[in-house]
């Protein structure tokens, strides 16, 4: 579908173009066959012989209630995610590798039921390839390509401009705290452009309708679910209507919504890593205090949840409400993983999902919802998979610059990974060559002089940190 290959190479150009700026991934790496999928498995309550299945196949289960609990706790309609770790296909056996099964949506990806709608507009992306662009195998430059973050500034910017509004409460520290970020130190608004981009893109295909097969597939009734009743001539959003309509405007909600529950997190985040800097300038948590910070963050997500809810789209609250789950799961896994589980790159990819790849790709599934296509609908599923791909890149890449870039250009702490016992990609690589390492992983870099030899040993390597980069460039080329 050629508006999922815009996307996706919006996407690859974002992380070229912003996250690459000052230490690139400049390692391609051969991208294995395409026929995964994130499957994430929606059901009214969970079929057992598939969580055990999953159980037995992933640890730890992240189902944490009984099917007969869930069944007496919630409605017909409630839904249930499970995230798979499709992507873990690239990586060897040892390295949690495993090759998934392909969802239903998946299966219809290339079926003659999606039709492209680009009207008489021509699809400037067409055809394009990662592959072309210096820094990827190819020759051509990437800033001969529009800036993704040019081709949405105009749209997004009243929805910027009135976050600070949205946030604003008759307390004025807590106002000023949590207004920090939105006025002040707003960022690069990388989520609300991603969102505000794969808006345009999901209105290129026509919502399909389930097929046959997919009905008979054991996610049943989906075509119903989740897609929101869009209110235009002809009932169909389309590149041409799309802007300036209702499903733009929740659309667009959902990017402030999506950068608030970020923001939040990160203010709680400075305050668990103790890191006294962000985006260049003082965390929420020096420039008040440790519970202001906290109470800022609670705050945001109080005001998050109450925007989430009017959207109207239950489906979509709870896609966005696991989002917030999983970022706390993540969080939780960093803190308190068991020491042997620290050397396995499965865990710390399933880490990376938990707490930045899940935001983002249940994001965009949401905004697929938004734009009238079903839950377990191809063009909704490809919209997870781009996220979760383009999420653990943006992670894998934010964890390589830890190592290679410097305070004053990050805007926060350099290599403070390691202070704060987290081994990442490249130090994980680093002690496939120098298993003397491995031990030091375990304990944290706890014993004096830990961290000087897990450095010295990573930056001997001839090859990690390229690992690490070829990992990075991985999802990105995917995604
Ligand atoms: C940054 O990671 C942190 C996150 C991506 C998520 C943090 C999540 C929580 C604190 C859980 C609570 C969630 C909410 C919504 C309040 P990092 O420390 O690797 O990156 P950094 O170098 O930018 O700090
Ligand atoms: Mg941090």
């Amino acid at each position: 579908m050629s508006s999922q290959r815009s996307i996706g190479f919006v996407a690859g150009i974002l992380l070229l173009g912003t996250v690459s700026v000052d230490a690139l991934v400049h390692n391609s790496m051969p991208l294995k066959s395409r026929n995964h999928a994130l499957s994430v498995t929606m059901s009214a309550v969970q079929d057992e012989t598939t969580n055990n299945k999953k159980a037995a196949k992933f640890r730890p289960n992240p189902i944490v209630v009984s099917a007969k609990a869930e069944a007496l706790s919630h409605s017909d309609t409630t839904m249930k995610l499970i995230p798979s770790y499709d992507l873990f296909q690239m990586l060897s056996e040892e390295e949690g590798g495993d090759i998934p099964t392909t969802s239903s949506g998946n299966a219809m990806r290339d079926a003659t039921d999606l039709k492209a709608n680009t009207g008489n507009k021509d699809d400037k992306l067409e055809g394009l390839q990662l592959s072309m662009f210096k820094g990827c195998g190819g020759s051509v430059n990437v800033n001969t390509l529009p800036d993704p973050f040019k081709m949405v500034e105009q749209e997004l910017k009243p929805f910027s401009d009135s976050i600070k509004e949205l946030v604003s409460t008759d307390q004025p520290i807590l106002s000023m705290a949590a207004k920090h970020f939105f006025e002040k130190r707003h960022g690069k608004r990388f989520r609300p452009t991603i969102i505000q981009l794969m808006a345009k893109a999901v209105t290129a295909a026509v919502p399909e309708t389930m097929s046959s097969s997919a009905a008979e597939s054991s996610i049943s009734g989906w075509q119903g679910l989740g897609a929101s009743e869009i209110e235009v001539e002809g009932g169909v959003i389309t590149p041409e209507n799309h802007q300036g309509s209702e499903v733009w405007r929740r659309q667009a909600q959902l990017g402030q919504i999506v950068e608030m529950i970020h923001v939040a997190s990160l203010i709680h985040d400075d305050v668990l890593d103790e890191a006294d800097t962000r985006r260049g300038g003082e965390a929420v948590h020096k420039l008040y205090s440790n519970k202001v910070a906290v109470l800022a963050g609670d705050y945001l997500l109080a005001r998050a949840s109450v925007l989430l809810a009017r959207l109207e789209n239950t489906a979509v609250v709870q896609i966005m409400a696991t989002a917030l789950e999983s970022l706390v799961a993540g969080e939780i896994m960093q803190l308190k993983a068991p020491a042997e589980s620290l050397l396995e790159m499965e865990s710390y990819l399933r880490k990376s999902y938990y707490k930045t790849a899940s935001l983002i790709c249940y994001a965009c599934r949401s905004t697929a919802l938004l734009g009238g296509h079903a839950y377990g609908s191809t063009v909704a599923t490809a919209c997870e998979e781009f996220g979760y791909h383009l999420g653990l890149a943006y992670q894998i890449q934010d964890d390589i610059l830890d190592f290679t870039a410097a305070a004053s250009v990050l805007g926060k702490p350099a290599l403070a990974d390691m202070d704060l016992g987290l081994s990442t990609a490249p130090i994980l690589y680093a002690a496939e060559e120098f298993p003397h390492l491995k031990p030091m992983i375990m304990r944290r870099f706890k014993n004096k002089g830990d961290k000087q030899k897990a450095l010295e040993a990573l930056y001997s390597s001839d090859i990690a940190m390229d690992k690490a980069k070829a990992l990075a460039n991985f999802h990105a080329q995917v995604s």
